[in-house]
């Protein structure tokens, strides 16, 4: 096992106040019901933006708590990594927006694109330039706005998404420290990438009057390969990072999955051989909130007393890509 470059110091969420039910769906005239979406998914309600709340706003509100909570002030950030795949605009990135709005003055800023898996990947580039000694300290942020890509007339998606960003702090460790990330894991496979994508709106396909007819700048899902790929990448995914830090299902005291689908995360833990006393599931209150679902969940669970010093957490995401990846955490 390699010794932890870096531990979390501190951790927030930002979460709209405005809160959309399943029976809500109803008003918009989709044909769904409150006991198909929780059937088939566990969501119960999730979290909306308003216009007023942005990608950056929700991410500056995580950020904030993340650091008063690490006693770090904005001018010792290093480096902001913001996952997302709702940036505010496309030119630039929305972590630029978020350091200036921070005023975290000395820190290097950009976003990163992995959708659901992204605050994963966004971890693990963090360490990795701790490692590498080029940065302190480290914000890392999931910040999704999916209200703003969901098809509000697609009832095959539309009812699972919702909006929110969660946020740590993730600084260098000292030498012979015993916390941190002992683990992290990483694969993609793009030959995959149509089951669930955008496919317009980008340079390839830019915005056009044709686009806005066939609503193809929104998200699209093949749901059922989708959630196929989703167990079995997310069984690899924990499989890797336990063997990465030399641990087995029985070592883990706490399971943080994506929150995409109640059944995803409860064939995940089967696998691992978790209890599903040992995981945290939120999903029936934000839905899926794709790459601040993590953050957002290891942010409660440590506000709740689940994740304290000594506890191991496995992380473990899945999405759009597809992407994958998970790590071992000791807190
Ligand atoms: O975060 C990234 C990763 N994302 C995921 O992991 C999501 C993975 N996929 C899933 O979670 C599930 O596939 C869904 C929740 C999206 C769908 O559940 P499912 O059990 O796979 O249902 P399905 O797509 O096979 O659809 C079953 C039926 C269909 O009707 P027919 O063809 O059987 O007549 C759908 O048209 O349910 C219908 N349906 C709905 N009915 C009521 C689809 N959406 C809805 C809806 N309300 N909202």
């Amino acid at each position: 096992m390699k010794r932890p470059v870096a531990f979390i110091a501190g951790t927030g969420r930002g979460i709209p106040a405005r809160i959309m039910t399943n029976h809500d769906f109803a008003a918009l005239g989709l044909e769904t019901s409150h006991e198909w979406i929780v059937e088939r998914t566990g969501i119960v309600q999730r979290h909306i933006a308003t216009d007023a709340e942005t990608t950056c706003s929700m991410a500056a509100t995580a950020a904030r708590t993340a650091m008063s909570r690490a006693g770090v002030q904005p001018g010792e950030i290093d480096a902001i990594i913001l996952s997302t795949a709702t940036a505010d605009r496309l030119l630039p990135s929305t972590a630029v927006d978020l350091q200036a709005e921070l005023g975290a003055t000395r820190a290097a800023a950009f976003d990163l694109s992995a959708a659901c898996s992204g605050w994963i990947y966004a971890m693990t580039v963090a360490e990795g330039l701790m490692q590498s000694g080029v940065i302190e300290t480290a914000l890392v942020v999931g910040s999704e706005k999916m209200s703003s890509i969901v098809d509000w007339q697609d009832r095959s998606t539309c009812v699972l998404f919702g909006d929110g960003a969660g946020a740590v702090i993730l600084k260098r460790n000292e030498a012979h420290s015993t916390r941190g990330i002992l683990s992290a894991f990483m694969r993609s496979d793009g030959t995959l990438a149509e089951l669930l994508w955008r496919p317009s709106g980008g340079a390839k396909a830019p915005f056009s009057q044709a686009v806005l007819d066939d609503r193809s700048s929104y998200v699209r899902m093949a749901g059922r390969g989708t959630f196929r790929h989703a167990v079995r990448s997310m069984s690899e995914a924990c499989d890797r990072a336990l063997d990465g830090a030399r641990l087995r299902g029985d070592d883990i005291d706490i399971l943080i999955p994506h929150q995409a689908n109640v059944r995803i995360i409860e064939a995940t833990a089967k696998y691992a051989n978790i209890p599903m006393s040992k995981v945290y599931v939120n999903v029936d209150r934000y839905g899926n909130t794709s790459s601040a679902s993590i953050p957002i969940a290891l942010d409660e669970a440590i506000e709740s007393g689940r994740v304290k010093g000594g506890t191991t957490a496995l992380l473990v995401a899945f999405g759009a890509g597809f992407t994958w990846g998970s790590m071992v955490v000791r807190f």
